[in-house]
């Protein structure tokens, strides 16, 4: 089922790659040609085997997310199949939203998946919006910086390699007055492959920034890091056709949504404790104020017509009173999801904690919920219920 999907959506992409190519007069020998050159110059893989089959055949390789970021949701998105809206399902939704972008698993799952026409991919963080853009500009020379990073890493000993990221991520800290976020220019390219770099070595793939906004994970110690994914990355350049990336605030989501949209949110999660705020992403954090607001911002959406889905980690892992997001979202569905608690310095604390995840209200929670899966058969409308098998943290 999924297969004959993807195979379909596979078939318009291609057309709209020759068009592509056409418009922005590159042939695809032209590229073909400078990523076999970059692959022979540094013999990191076959080419044949890698590049060659997949730049005719682009969908052959699905595209995934390229980095590793706190809150990614790979590992939910079997789960969140089940959630998205039917309208999605049914071809009628062909605008999708997702303003706290990250790695984008969400995105890169429907954007493959459905029939989207468009897809807004915002985020706050400079850095990462950046990379984006990068990728779909000019993926082939971007894929030359990591291949060099790759070479060079790769042959290093151990604590050579330390120090070569030490080294990197100084730079990294320190170029980044030097950069002008606002205006496309060559020096993006190393600016992207040296997030790619530090994201693919750092202590576990976490993106950290202090208080004065310096990226500070520690080195991580990976035998065989894969610094230059370059098949994956081909296939996110064409899955980003379809996306206008920005960086900007949540709220402006609003400024221009369209009708026929289905809207994902997954903000950064309520800290543990009530007075701290989390800052790994950016140092301007997010606290409760931001909260309320993006709650106040659903409803509007919800009420204006679009499809609206959000996460976030569940309060009542950590206190089962706990009834902030309840008490928010108390007139839309909520449900319960057992997930990976990925990223914690402390290893004991990577245990299975709760996903919470609320949506639009329009369509009997049951009804359909039976309809795609007999398992749900018993959930309620706009009660908090645990999915199944959900543990308590
Ligand atoms: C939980 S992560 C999203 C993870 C993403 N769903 C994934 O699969 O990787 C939250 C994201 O929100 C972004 N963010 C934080 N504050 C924001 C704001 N005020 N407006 C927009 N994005 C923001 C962070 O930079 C971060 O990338």
């Amino acid at each position: 089922m999924r297969k004959q999907v993807v195979s379909v959506h596979a078939k318009k992409k291609t057309r709209t790659l020759e068009n592509d190519a056409t418009r922005k007069n590159i042939c695809k020998f032209e590229l073909l040609n400078n990523i076999m050159t970059t692959a022979t110059k540094y013999q990191i893989s076959d080419p044949k085997e890698s590049v060659v089959k997949d730049l005719f055949n682009p969908y052959n390789v699905s595209a995934k997310p390229f980095l590793k970021w706190a809150g990614g949701k790979g590992q939910l998105l079997d789960k969140f199949q089940e959630l998205y809206p039917e309208k999605l399902k049914r071809k009628k939704i062909k605008n999708f939203y997702e303003p706290f972008l990250g790695s984008g698993a969400v995105f890169f799952d429907i954007a493959q998946k459905y029939d989207i026409e468009s897809a807004f991919l915002f985020d706050i963080n400079d850095e990462l919006i950046l990379t984006y853009k990068v990728i779909q500009k000019d993926v082939s020379k971007l894929i030359d910086f990591l291949y060099r990073y790759q070479k060079t890493y790769l042959k290093l000993d151990k604590v050579k390699r330390q120090e070569f990221f030490y080294d990197q991520r100084i730079n990294y800290n320190l170029q980044r007055f030097n950069i002008d976020y606002d205006k496309y220019s060559e020096s993006w390219f190393p600016r992207a492959a040296q997030l790619i770099f530090l994201n693919r070595t750092c202590f576990n793939g976490l993106y950290r920034v202090n208080l004065k906004g310096e990226f500070n994970s520690p080195v991580g110690d990976y035998d065989n890091p894969k610094i230059c994914d370059e098949q994956n990355l081909i296939a996110v350049n064409k899955v980003l056709e379809i996306a206008e990336i920005k960086k900007a605030d949540f709220k402006e989501i609003v400024t221009d949504l369209k009708s026929n949209s289905f809207v994902y949110f997954d903000p950064p999660y309520r800290p543990i404790s009530k007075t701290a705020s989390f800052k790994a992403y950016s140092k301007q954090g997010f606290a409760d104020t931001e909260q309320f607001q993006l709650a106040q911002l659903f409803k509007q959406i919800d009420f204006e017509g679009s499809k609206v889905m959000l996460s976030n980690s569940d309060p009542k892992n950590n206190d089962p009173n706990d009834n902030f997001f309840d008490e928010m979202y108390n007139e839309f569905n909520i449900v319960r999801v057992p997930a990976r608690r990925m990223i914690n310095s402390n290893a004991l604390k990577r245990g299975e904690i709760n996903e919470i995840i609320f949506f639009y209200l329009g369509v009997p929670l049951r009804v359909w919920l039976s309809a795609v899966s007999p398992r749900f058969a018993s959930l309620h409308c706009g009660l908090s219920t645990y999915i199944p098998n959900a543990k308590a943290a």
